[in-house]
């Protein structure tokens, strides 16, 4: 069967306020983004998810949207989207927007009515409950801090939102919610966009019986062990803590089926696509009649990416899927640590990064890149709370200050702080990173190691650079039909250092070694064949090659195809 365009693609995330300034008030806009569409292009990416480029006051970095039917007025107008839009399109990049299902702002307008008295026609559009003996209804939290009931005196009720204070959960079993969103959904869709890449999906239903949670620990205690924790086992430990946290605010009954009828929306327009934000394959239904895509998180939850660990995370996802479900793959986004930071060793992270990217193209499935990782950028921590804007970080601040000293305190925010990864692209090695011009403060602080080579403009004239090696991938994938359409065979199981697995489609059979390692290695393959022809490697090699005994360099990369 032909793949669709989102099984072949390789999408990039662009994170709006971050990717480029062309008005030069230190924030990124539409105008930047179209001036950057031929740099997307000849990197080699086929689609773009935009973070949310909504109005929004800004308190959970956009995710609190004021409009689910406009643009925010610093990134620009929505004539100026259309005009990106039309854009992308004319270079056949797609692009898919965010929506964020589970809440508003508070500073929205559906909002504004709810709150203002209980017999507004909107009231139920929110979740509002009495409080209970002087106190909130129950001791549910939010992910982000905190109780996850907000007092609101006008009314004497409290609201519930499962993320911010300023984020009220939208309550979903009012029909009149659904349309109103349904009737964004296809504002977007009528103006041609090309999906969605759908928010906090697992949190949308609340547990409507609403019981105390049993978790025996206080959510800071929670944060601590694991920002502390030495091992996996120390953090481990705390997970089922987490868990039973939020066991009923998650994955209720009810959510399955609100997916499968927004696939139906969706479904009425030609070749678009929806990609949860959750790893939870139920989302995939009985495999199309929900979502398209659901991201594979568990593979970036680590550490190092050990050949071990990775095809333990192939073995179990892939088996999982229900048939004719397709993967999705990716190492980092706008609320991870990134992929450079994270994976790399302090010693070979050029490497480690180029591994890191090679294992996204040549796993089954589609994969997304996060801006700024064909540059190696790597998180940025900031040292003055000040400075911060990502809120359940300052809320971290501020309740670690009372326990811990407070370059301690400031230390745990930073790393828990998702401003980490949304520092501005570093598009040059001139002030502020040529985000924005010089004498301008940017909103996020730029990384100064755009002065150290991280960089667009440098990393273009240099031919060995890691964007060069992006663009030479991401070409190397569009001419490779096992790397998009084959199935995966795992090889050598046992293999400590390096990965080796065969892709192979009706037209093309594929061998990946992909080496972890500082060691070389010699390695046998029992094959049908074992004359390849090399596709890629990041070593000197002949284009023919007998694989049979291979000889693997340090970190070495190579793509043979069966001859
Ligand atoms: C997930 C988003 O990726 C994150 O940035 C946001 O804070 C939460 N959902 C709440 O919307």
């Amino acid at each position: 069967m032909a793949l669709k365009w989102w099984q072949k693609a390789v999408f990039y995330q662009i994170y709006p306020r971050s990717f480029a300034d062309a008005n030069g008030d230190g924030i990124g806009d539409f105008q930047g983004m179209i001036n950057h569409l031929d740099y997307l292009k000849s990197l080699g990416i086929d689609a773009l998810w935009l973070s949310p480029h909504f109005p929004s006051p800004f308190i959970d970095c956009g995710y609190d949207v004021s409009d689910y039917v406009d643009v925010a007025p610093e990134l620009g107008t929505l004539d100026d989207f259309k005009r990106f839009l039309a854009e992308a399109h004319q270079r056949d990049i797609r692009v898919i927007l965010d929506l964020v299902l589970n809440h508003s702002s508070d500073q929205h307008a559906w909002f504004s009515e709810s709150r203002s008295s209980c017999d507004n026609p909107k009231r139920d559009w929110y979740v509002w409950e009495d409080g209970v003996d002087g106190g909130p209804p129950n001791n549910w939290m939010s992910y982000f801090g905190g109780s996850a009931w907000e007092y609101d005196s006008t009314t004497d009720q409290y609201y519930y939102h499962c993320f911010l204070t300023e984020q009220p959960d939208l309550n979903w079993r009012n029909p009149e919610v659904k349309q109103a969103m349904w009737d964004a959904v296809r504002f977007w869709l009528d103006m041609g966009v090309d999906g969605f890449r759908l928010d906090a999906i697992g949190t949308i239903f609340e547990d409507p019986d609403m019981p105390d949670h049993t978790s025996k620990y206080s959510q800071f205690e929670l944060y601590k062990a694991f920002r502390m924790a030495k091992t996996k086992e120390d953090r481990e430990e705390y997970i089922p803590h987490w868990e039973a946290m939020f066991h009923h605010q998650v994955e209720q009954p009810g959510v399955h089926e609100l997916m499968q009828e927004l696939r139906t929306i969706i479904d009425e327009y030609d070749d678009r696509l929806l990609v949860g934000e959750s790893e939870e394959i139920e989302y995939y239904g009985d495999g199309d009649n929900e979502l398209h895509l659901a991201f594979n998180f568990p593979l970036m939850r680590t550490a190092r990416l050990t050949p071990a660990w990775i095809r333990a995370n192939q073995e179990e996802r892939l088996s999982e899927l229900p048939p004719g479900a397709w993967p999705c793959n990716t190492l980092n986004n706008h609320d991870t640590t990134r992929v450079y930071t994270q994976f790399g060793d302090g010693k070979n992270d050029a490497a480690l990064a180029r591994l890191s990217l090679a294992l996204m193209l040549t796993l089954r499935g589609t994969p997304f890149l996060y801006n700024g990782e064909e540059i190696g950028m790597t998180d940025y921590m900031l040292d003055d709370i000040g400075q911060f804007w990502d809120t359940p970080a300052i809320w971290l601040y501020n309740l670690a200050v009372n326990e811990v000293d407070a370059s301690e305190a400031l230390r745990l925010a930073a790393k828990a702080s998702r401003d980490r990864c949304r520092t501005p692209v570093q598009w040059a090695n001139s002030a502020n990173g040529g985000f924005s011009p010089p004498e301008v403060k940017t909103w996020l602080p730029v990384n100064p190691n755009y002065a150290e080579g991280v960089n667009v403009a440098e990393q273009l004239d240099a031919p060995d650079s890691l964007l060069n090696f992006y663009k030479e991938m991401l070409h190397m994938r569009k001419r490779t039909p096992a790397l998009i359409a084959g199935a995966y065979e795992p090889l050598h199981d046992d293999a400590e250092d390096y990965l080796a697995f065969l892709r192979r489609s009706a037209e093309q059979s594929c061998l990946v070694a992909l080496n972890f390692s500082e060691q070389p290695h010699n390695i046998r393959f029992e094959l049908e064949t074992s004359a390849g022809r090399v596709i890629f490697s990041n070593q000197e090699r002949e284009n023919e090659i007998d694989f049979k005994r291979l000889n693997l360099a340090p970190y070495e990369i190579l793509i043979v195809e069966l001859i």
